[in-house]
């Protein structure tokens, strides 16, 4: 066997073999295939895709290419949520404890930020004190205390995936449906869930931009789930705006707390209930009552424990960007364009997302929204802060936020109108 021919059967536009494909994910996790051969079988999948019984072997090879987690010692059924990546996406923050307080497990395996999509692992250490890295042990201790833990994966899980996920990410190929569903799909397998919901996220401000493109990953990823014994069911959401009011690390762990603590934005809310229902059927507890769990502190109770035992202090006060700079309406009228991909932009350039992979992220940059399309503003009223602790980064944030990504439609007149720049 050998990568060149692997790599001119897809470029031909040919199936791989099941050998061929076990060959070339455990060649290239230990190191025999290179990264250059291996980015451009990537770019052939990207190109030419890949047949059902191709994605189903290929992640079967990502998941063999490490260890297999076990919670079967847990008194409760698991269930867990994996969402597509999107902007102001802090959903995982409300619902592992909340799906914890009415009586799941729920092992949250996440991710750090991607591009102008935020990462759950990079909001949640903002909490001053709380661990990302736990090893396996810790992780079932937390589950026993909170219910619920958030952690990233540890080295042993799909190594294979570890490594091809960083190779992507520098050679253009993030974007194929194959690649992007067995990705996620040989973690939250090997991850060892019982039961999984997939938040799949399309518009501006996701890796899907149209329906038609989401759908179809959002049935690769259920018929995988399915093949390997997990019980898998898929939402599509919107991301063409941003959801909730804060895009950025303590930004969004603030707005977190305040829906545990029985308030925060509607679409918040209402997502967080909507995901939490379908983890709980998914894991055999139909009758549990999210929204109750919600309103009588039992979902911020497992919060304070999961935080706590993480390491984390739950009553620590969350760090604030040094600079802020306020965009304003310029008219009154409707807020009629506020676009998820350009403020997933503008809070990445501020700091709250990485340039290169080694680079730190600022705990207290990002956007708070003060309006959401459909608002009525008046002239002159804000409509987005923009937080960081470097200020020369605001003319690069304001940037991304021009070309009518943000626009007022004056009540009176016929033209949308763009905040300003200072
Ligand atoms: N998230 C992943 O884990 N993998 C992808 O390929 C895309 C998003």
């Amino acid at each position: 066997m050998d990568a060149i021919s692997i790599i001119r059967t897809k470029r031909d536009g040919g199936a791989l073999t099941p050998a061929q494909i076990d060959w070339v994910v455990d060649a290239y996790t230990r190191g025999t295939v290179a990264d250059e051969q291996m980015s451009a079988l990537a770019m052939a999948i990207l190109l030419n895709g890949m047949d059902r019984a191709e994605i189903a072997r290929w992640t079967a090879a990502m998941i063999a290419s490490g260890d297999r987690m076990d919670f079967s010692s847990l008194d409760r059924p698991t269930t867990d949520k994996h969402s597509t990546g999107g902007v102001g996406d802090k959903i995982t923050l409300p619902l592992a404890p909340l799906v914890a307080a009415c009586g799941a497990a729920v092992p949250q395996l996440s991710g750090r930020g991607l591009g102008h999509t935020g990462g759950t692992l990079d909001k949640l250490e903002s909490v001053p004190g709380w661990r990302a890295r736990l090893s396996t042990e810790e992780m079932l201790d937390v589950l026993r205390e909170a219910g619920a833990v958030i952690c990233a994966a540890g080295d042993g899980l799909a190594p294979a995936d570890r490594k091809l996920y960083a190779l992507r990410d520098v050679t253009g190929t993030v974007e194929s449906i194959p690649l992007i569903a067995s990705s996620i799909m040989s973690k939250k397998i090997a991850e060892g869930t019982g039961a999984l919901v997939l938040d799949v996220k399309v518009g501006s401000g996701a890796f899907m931009k149209n329906l038609d493109d989401a759908r179809e990953l959002a049935r690769t990823m259920v018929g995988l789930g399915k093949d390997h014994g997990v019980r898998t069911v898929a939402l599509l959401t919107d991301m063409s705006v941003p959801l909730g009011l804060a895009a950025g690390n303590a930004l969004e762990v603030r707005e977190s707390v305040e829906v545990l603590a029985g308030g925060g934005p509607a679409d918040v809310v209402e997502l967080t209930l909507a995901l939490a229902r379908e983890m709980l059927d998914a894991a055999g507890l139909p009758d549990a009552d999210p929204a109750r769990a919600l309103a009588d502190g039992s979902a911020m109770d497992h919060w304070r424990r999961m935080i706590t035992a993480q390491g984390g202090d739950p009553d620590a006060p969350l760090p604030v960007a040094r600079e802020q700079h306020t965009l304003t309406a310029p008219a009154s009228g409707v807020l009629t364009a506020l676009d998820a991909y350009a403020v997933g932009v503008a809070a990445w350039r501020l700091g709250a997302g990485r340039a290169r992979k080694e680079d730190p992220v600022q705990a207290g940059a990002g956007i708070e929204l003060h309006a959401r399309p459909g608002d009525t503003v008046t002239a002159g009223a804000p409509l987005l802060t923009l937080h960081t602790d470097t200020p020369e980064r605001f003319e690069d944030a304001l940037a991304a936020l021009a070309d009518d990504a943000v626009a007022v439609t004056p009540a009176e007149g016929p033209r949308s109108v763009s905040p300003a720049r200072p």
